[in-house]
């Protein structure tokens, strides 16, 4: 049944401390739990229940009595103890089964029954299937976690908080206590048993405690982890200085698993990863996994203040800590590198995945008012667009005043659980400021669009220029008030040069950029002094999530791409360029010579940073293309961006080809802090360089292949040899295969280049892909190498024969019976069906019919199907 955001009840029971024992063992743990229950006395009436699932109760008792079967009931859902008032103290002792959960939620074993380890995944609702509890994040308890297990299989022991003792056994086994002083809700707990090595580092926070810091991972892997390391103690300075936020254990922990449904996770000083986003290494990893490796040691870190000591009241406030967090990660990497290209990098996410998802059946708001299943709220809108409007708000105060904000924040709320209310309460009440009108980004689903025109008086010297906002179609909300769109622009004059702002009225100018917030449906800006007609440059630093229709010429924009004094916006203005002539079916003869133009400028200037120019030479998502179509054709789609694609690269040709090969000469295969933004331009070069098919690159790919130093350019040549195909493509996958067949992560890169081949005859090669050995239906990185990245195949998965469909749904059947959350994110790659053309769209919908009349369908893969089919 579906969970409505008012319903929300405060807890009628809760509990105060909790004393975990584990007896782990890979086929079968026993869990004794003993809770101290405190009843609401507001809500006296309330029976006493429990969350639990595929729990096997064993033995309970209530106040140091046995209860018998009669004293309580079981059933799917948990444990009811009817008799249960006021203070209590429950004990269970239960036994689960970690290596027969492949869901990976809950306490489960990664690696073989031999010599894998068990680890534990509990958010959203995970906890459940561990032991009996109030597993809903607004009961924060103190654990206290007693780990015992066999020593040789089982040497180290790990739990959330400090570590409280530890010793031996009789019969080889040992035992290790730790303590968590922070009250934290369920979902933070964390275990972790088995065979890993680490490496050690400490950190002494401004508060002057030393603190150790391990990161924990299998043997063959332990090398991979020093990128991590320094990542990790970056976040902790980081997050010191520019928030006032230190850590608070003796202790932080991080452990990598190659089997885990998501990215990494934040609980408490014990922190769990997917080994995809920890291990980094020159020689097997590219320039992209180290920036995501950095990313994501600092998401998880800052949770620790923005989710952990502040967390959520339910789960509709989601993204209270997840977008938060994403904004914090965000700035944390604009620091530590290009601030520009970090914007680039963001937006072009919010429109590949966001902005897609919020077009389609799957809208919804950053805060849901309802769900079926929270798992399939760990989105694009919830994480982006919900990073998106913290970033707004941080626009719309400033510096200083998002600071003082954020201060209130966690002096109000630390060691409580919070809403999005209350986090707009303390940014608004530090500043003295009513920001309750943003809660409408929160409820509306939808992107909404900006629209500018501008019109210029030669007579006054005057420019007005009228915003106005337009909400999204497809407005699911009851409410659809007008946004606050924070606006920040500039005013460029003809040479290039921005015009000082002043508005009609003002006595002086103040600056050449400044913030104006849209908030009604439209308005009119009159800038005075503006000595020439001026290009107006929007939305700087994309400074609101909305959808940009602007009335500028293509010269105009070309005067951007040039001359914009953000990077960011000079990325958007080629993009626009871009897209219109995507629009145009590449035959629109002035917008095609102010794109050449401006991309030849671009190419010629020496100054600029070499990874902004690969932006700038880089086409938008074919996803974000495709949209444009009033009814997706892949034909089109396709043919459309190869023409634009082959333009570009012969235009250019001569410049490409001289600036691939100076950088190439370069090329050291060194992390060092520029090296990576000059590959990223090489690689865009070679990439150009072979779209057409000619010897020149093709040759040179062959080349770089043979002698790449580094994963990046291995890779990228990869890509290139295997999109032009024949027996260079087979024998470059042989020989990478054969340089890597140890590397679990490699080899993912190894199936996704393959299952991203733009050809009909790709989905042979998936399905050949999945009969090898070293192929794993039960690992989620392998599954999605292979199925993520065939979805997002024009050729493959939308063949127009259907058989794309038809064998993506019967893998999606496979998986959710092995992992429903793997099986439901995959399902989610249907969510456009009715934005194609009929002849696809009744194939896609007649597979999500076939696969909905299953009789047997996860409650996870049943709630996207439902929403995508409604
Ligand atoms: N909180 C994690 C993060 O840092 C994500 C965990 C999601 N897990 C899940 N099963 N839905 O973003
Ligand atoms: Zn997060």
């Amino acid at each position: 049944a579906p969970v409505y955001l008012h319903d929300y009840r405060a807890p009628a029971w809760s509990v105060r401390n909790v004393a975990l024992e584990f007896d782990l063992d890979a086929a079968q743990t026993e869990v004794l739990a003993e809770l101290e229950l405190q009843q609401d006395p507001a809500q006296a009436d309330a029976a006493l229940f429990l969350h639990g699932e595929a729990l096997e109760l064993l033995e309970i008792s209530l106040d140091g009595c046995e209860l018998s079967p009669a004293d309580y009931q079981l059933d799917a859902n948990g444990l009811t103890v009817p008799h249960a008032r006021g203070n209590v103290r429950l004990r269970t002792r239960v036994r689960i089964a970690p290596e027969l959960n492949t869901a990976l939620q809950g306490l489960y074993l990664s690696g073989s029954h031999e010599a894998g380890f068990l680890l534990t995944q509990c958010e959203a609702e995970g906890f459940r299937r561990i032991t009996f509890f109030t597993d809903r994040p607004d009961v924060l308890a103190r654990y206290s976690v007693m780990l015992r297990a066999d020593r040789a299989r089982y040497p180290v022991l790990l739990a959330n908080g400090n570590p409280d003792g530890a010793g031996e056994l009789p019969d080889g086994r040992h035992w290790a206590r730790w303590l968590d002083p922070h009250p934290k809700p369920s979902y933070l707990f964390a275990l972790v048993a088995g065979k890993l090595e680490h490496i050690e580092d400490h950190y002494r926070t401004s508060e002057g405690r030393d603190v150790c810091l391990r990161i924990y991972a299998e043997a063959n892997a332990i090398a991979q982890c020093d990128h991590a390391m320094r990542s990790l103690k970056h976040s902790m300075r980081w997050d010191e200085e520019k928030f006032g936020r230190a850590y608070d254990l003796d202790v932080f922990n991080i452990v990598a698993t190659h089997d885990f449904t998501m990215g990494a996770m934040e609980n408490k000083g014990l922190n769990i990863f997917n080994a995809k986003y920890l291990l980094a290494n020159m020689q097997t990893s590219t320039d992209a996994d180290f920036a995501h490796v950095e990313a994501v040691v600092a998401h998880e870190y800052f949770h620790n203040w923005t989710g952990n000591r502040v967390t959520c009241r339910d789960w509709f406030q989601l993204s209270l800590k997840e977008g938060l967090t994403v904004y914090r990660e965000q700035e944390f990497c604009a620091d530590m590198g290009s601030r520009s290209l970090k914007r680039i990098e963001d937006v072009q996410t919010l429109w590949r995945a966001q902005f897609a998802e919020d077009a389609g059946p799957l809208a919804h708001a950053v805060r849901p008012e309802h769900y079926l299943e929270i798992n399939n709220f760990y989105t694009a809108t919830i994480y982006e667009k919900g990073a998106e409007i913290v970033r707004m708000l941080a626009v719309a105060l400033g510096r200083d005043g998002f600071r003082r904000g954020m201060d209130l924040y966690f002096a109000r709320h630390d060691g409580q659980a919070a809403t999005v209310e209350d986090f707009l309460a303390a940014l608004g009440d530090a500043n003295k400021t009513d920001l309750s009108n943003y809660l409408s980004w929160y409820r509306q689903a939808g992107t909404p669009r900006l629209s500018a025109n501008g019109r210029y008086d030669a007579a006054t010297r005057t420019y007005h220029l009228q915003l106005s906002q337009q909400v999204a179609s497809i407005l699911l909300a009851a409410d659809n008030s007008p946004l606050p769109i924070p606006v920040a622009l500039s005013l460029y004059l003809p040479n290039g040069d921005a015009v000082p702002l002043r508005l009609a009225g003002e006595v002086a100018a103040s600056g050449i950029e400044r913030v104006f917030v849209l908030d009604r449906d439209s308005m009119t800006l009159v800038f005075e002094d503006v000595f020439a007609p001026p290009v107006p440059s929007l939305l700087r630093g994309y400074s609101a999530p909305v959808l940009p229709q602007f009335d500028v010429s293509a010269d105009d924009l070309a005067l951007l791409l040039r001359a914009d004094s953000d990077g960011c916006n000079r990325w958007m203005a080629a993009q626009a360029l871009m897209t219109r002539l995507f629009d145009a079916d590449v035959n629109d003869a002035t917008t095609l010579v102010a794109m050449n133009d401006g991309l030849a400028a671009a190419m010629d200037d020496a100054t600029l940073d070499p990874a902004l120019l690969a932006q700038l030479l880089s086409l938008p998502a074919d996803s974000i293309l495709a949209e444009r179509l009033a009814e997706i054709d892949p034909d089109v789609v396709h043919a459309r961006i190869g023409a634009l694609e082959k333009n570009i690269a012969m235009v250019l040709h001569a410049r490409v080809l001289a600036r691939y090969d100076a950088l190439s000469a370069d090329e050291t295969g060194a992390v060092e802090a520029r090296a990576p933004a000059r590959r990223r331009l090489k690689n865009r070069c070679l990439d150009l360089l072979c779209s057409r098919n000619d010897a020149a690159g093709i040759v040179r790919a062959l080349n770089q292949f043979e002698n790449a130093r580094c994963m990046t350019d291995s890779l990228a040549a990869l890509v290139c040899l295997v999109r032009a195909g024949g027996e260079p493509a087979e024998h470059a996958l042989a020989a990478f295969h054969a340089r890597h067949a140890d590397d679990a992560l490699v080899l993912d890169k190894w199936f996704a280049v393959q299952a991203a081949r733009p050809h009909a005859d790709t989905l042979d090669t998936v399905q050949a892909l999945t009969e090898r050995a070293d192929f794993r239906w039960n690992n989620p990185n392998k599954v999605y190498a292979l199925f993520m990245t065939l979805a997002r195949n024009l050729h493959a998965f939308h063949r127009a024969d259907g058989a794309g469909y038809a064998y993506f749904g019967a893998c999606v059947q496979r998986l959710d019976a092995i992992n429903p959350q793997v099986a439901a994110r995959l399902a989610a790659s249907f969510k456009e069906w009715r934005r194609y053309e009929p002849h696809r769209r009744a194939l896609m919908q007649s597979e999500l019919q076939r696969l909905i009349e299953l009789p047997t369908l996860s409650p996870d893969l049943r709630d996207i199907l439902q929403r995508a089919l409604a």
